[in-house]
């Protein structure tokens, strides 16, 4: 079931700026090492409608990829094949080459694939740091006997105090999470998501709801998530400014299906994407 395809003879025929990086001229069971996530002929219907319409794309390790796309493009759902929450219809999801598309959310969370916690994941009732270390002993790369030890504890604490000072949130370690402003509370859902250590990060809208002047603060702690940990990003966002700014790859959703994906400047001038989604004639 699990493919490990890893170095199996494609990548020569891959471009070498990986700009186009589709993977229908990989064969089954072989994979670019370059991608650390792809999705493959990836579908979702619901009754008659479908959803998520046969998207094949990857993302190279390290890259910073967002997608765009209107209201009801699919975009979450597209997550939520990625993450686990939903079953496919058809298709298939990769990481590092492995076919993950059979394990549910919390075995790819074990293999690397971090979503961003919603609201509703954070314990109100407790510290903000005590959230965080219980997403660290959570996630990451331990199993439960490795977690008893003191020591794996004391990783774990560790790891929950840098996450909140990653993220901004240095002094407010004893606050209860409830009490925490708005803006707080997304920057605790980043701190519950580095704390799993993940290569990949699934983050859908970060700066919805967040005030004006708490933007760019959000936008900071994503690039220093970025910079520090040098991981893959995968981001949902509207606003194209802030898409723009951060990303390598822009891939732009539509009806279900991917339509286009290139760098920023490029789809951006899309005639497609000036027309049916920025609104430009
Ligand atoms: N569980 C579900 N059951 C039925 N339909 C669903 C389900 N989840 C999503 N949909 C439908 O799928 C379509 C895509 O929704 P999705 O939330 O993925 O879009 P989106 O691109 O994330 O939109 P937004 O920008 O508003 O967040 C919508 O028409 C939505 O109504
Ligand atoms: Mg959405």
């Amino acid at each position: 079931m699990a493919r490990e395809g890893r170095g199996e003879g494609t990548v020569a025929s891959l471009p070498p700026d990986l700009a186009s990086p589709s993977p229908q001229h990989l064969s089954p069971g072989t994979y670019d090492p370059a991608l650390i996530l792809e999705t493959r002929e990836l579908s979702l219907r619901f009754g008659g409608a479908t959803i998520v319409d046969d998207v094949s794309f990857g993302v190279p390790e390290g890259l910073f990829v967002s997608i765009i796309g209107p209201n009801g493009a699919g975009k979450t759902s597209l997550f939520n094949l990625i993450s686990g929450l939903y079953r496919p219809s058809s298709g298939h999801v990769l990481l590092r080459g492995r076919d993950i598309t059979a394990l549910p959310p919390f075995a790819r969370v074990r293999q690397g694939l971090g979503r961003s916690f919603q609201l509703t994941t954070i314990f109100p009732g407790i510290p903000t740091l005590e959230n965080a270390h219980l997403a660290a002993q959570a996630g990451g790369s331990g199993n439960f006997a490795f977690w008893r030890s003191a020591a794996a504890n004391r990783a774990a604490r560790e790891r929950a105090a840098w996450a909140l000072e990653t993220v901004g949130l240095r002094g407010r370690e004893r606050v209860l999470a409830g009490s925490l402003a708005h803006g707080d509370k997304r920057k605790l859902e980043l701190a519950l998501l580095i704390c799993t250590e993940p290569a990949v990060l699934l983050l859908d809208e970060p700066t919805a709801g967040v005030s004006a002047e708490e933007v760019p603060v959000m936008l900071d702690v994503i690039r220093r998530i970025r910079q520090v940990e040098g991981k893959t990003i995968l981001m949902v966002e509207h606003k194209m400014d802030v898409v723009h700014d951060l990303s390598d790859r822009v891939a732009v959703l539509a009806n279900g299906a991917l339509v286009a994906y290139d760098e920023p400047d490029a789809v951006m001038a899309d005639p497609f994407v000036r027309s049916a989604y920025l609104g430009v004639a």
